[in-house]
């Protein structure tokens, strides 16, 4: 088992080789095992980690907060707009300072062709590891906790299983494209046969493309690209409707809300839930946009028979894979 994490950053998914990627969910399930026990768990006792927002958060600030207090340490809540961060404060200087005071600097930076550039900038003069807490292009922890909650579903063998990563249509904002990113490059990495699913305007970032299908290809697995969601759901084992952006499309926000509105048909309801394999799952990061982008009756289906819903295992996933890369970076 591969363990020499210490000091590392994760800011791409691939930061972290396979042997490693499964050396943190083997430490994510022992934490969560100890969590369920009650068994003190202090890997980080007297450690502190600052979280730098610049944008908003549920999941992220909460699970990332309740981890670092599981852990035995302490968790900053750092909002960019009301640090000097808004009067000047740069990027090399946040990697300096954050550096100096805190054993770890995990940073949520969503802004388009700006956000995964400032993690990398933050990283080169920091001397603590940079976690990233979802970027531009990435959303590394999302990803990881998805992978630890197909697991607990479908086994550890994912090779042969299906997972369609598909577009939905919202109409709350312009949902980074970092959650199918991320989906892409993890899940043919572990051998599962993925489709993308999407309008042709929602294209995911090329070179992102590449490597998911290189992925594919060293793990025996499959990665297409398809335009039609009722044939990416058909047979699936796993779906992931969500929205995101037209981001490689255009930068104006009317013209992208114009462009959604066609394809407001996107949403994953029952009669689509029909399609896929027996005693698939239905997943999402969430926030969802309700009744728009997934029906309730499918996001609120926790039990079988048929698919099921696994919004709520995700969600606490995100702390113990969150806790375990903790661990092993900042001890
Ligand atoms: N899934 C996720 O990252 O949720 P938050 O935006 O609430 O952190």
């Amino acid at each position: 088992m591969q363990t020499d994490l210490r000091g590392r950053d994760f800011i791409s998914d691939l930061d972290f080789s396979k042997e490693e990627v499964e050396t943190v969910l083997d430490v994510a399930w022992d934490l969560k095992r100890k969590r369920a026990l009650g068994e003190p768990h202090p890997l980080l006792r007297d450690k502190t980690l600052a979280m730098l927002f610049f944008f908003s958060s549920t999941r992220t600030r909460g699970s990332f907060e309740a981890g670092m207090a599981q852990l035995g340490g302490h968790a900053a809540f750092i909002e960019s707009k009301t640090t000097q961060i808004a009067h000047g404060d740069t990027a090399k200087e946040i990697g300096e300072i954050l550096g100096r005071y805190y054993d770890g600097i995990a940073i949520r930076h969503v802004d388009w062709g700006v956000g995964n550039a400032y993690m990398r900038e933050v990283a080169r003069y920091s001397r603590v590891p940079v976690l990233n807490m979802q970027c531009d292009i990435y959303h590394p922890f999302q990803a990881l906790a998805d992978l630890m909650t197909i697991i607990e579903k479908k086994g550890r063998n994912l090779r042969g299983q299906t997972v369609a990563v598909s577009w939905a249509y919202a109409a709350s904002y312009q949902k980074p494209i970092s959650v199918p990113q991320s989906l892409i490059l993890v899940l043919t990495r572990f051998g599962m046969n993925v489709r993308l699913v999407h309008p042709p305007e929602y294209k995911l970032m090329p070179d992102i493309l590449d490597q998911a299908a290189e992925e594919a290809r060293r793990a025996g697995g499959a990665f297409e690209i398809l335009h039609d969601m009722d044939e990416g759901f058909r047979g699936a084992d796993v779906v992931y409707p969500k929205s995101w952006g037209c981001l490689l499309t255009t930068s104006d926000l009317e013209e992208s809300a114009s462009i959604g509105k066609r394809y407001a048909d996107w949403i994953c309801d029952e009669r689509r839930m029909g399609l896929t394999a027996e005693d698939s799952i239905y997943m999402h990061c969430l926030p969802a946009d309700r009744g728009i982008e997934v029906a309730e009756a499918v996001i609120d289906k926790q039990a079988g028979p048929g698919w099921t819903s696994v919004v709520y295992d995700e969600a606490e996933n995100r702390l113990h894979v969150q806790k375990a890369v903790m661990a092993l970076t900042m001890r």
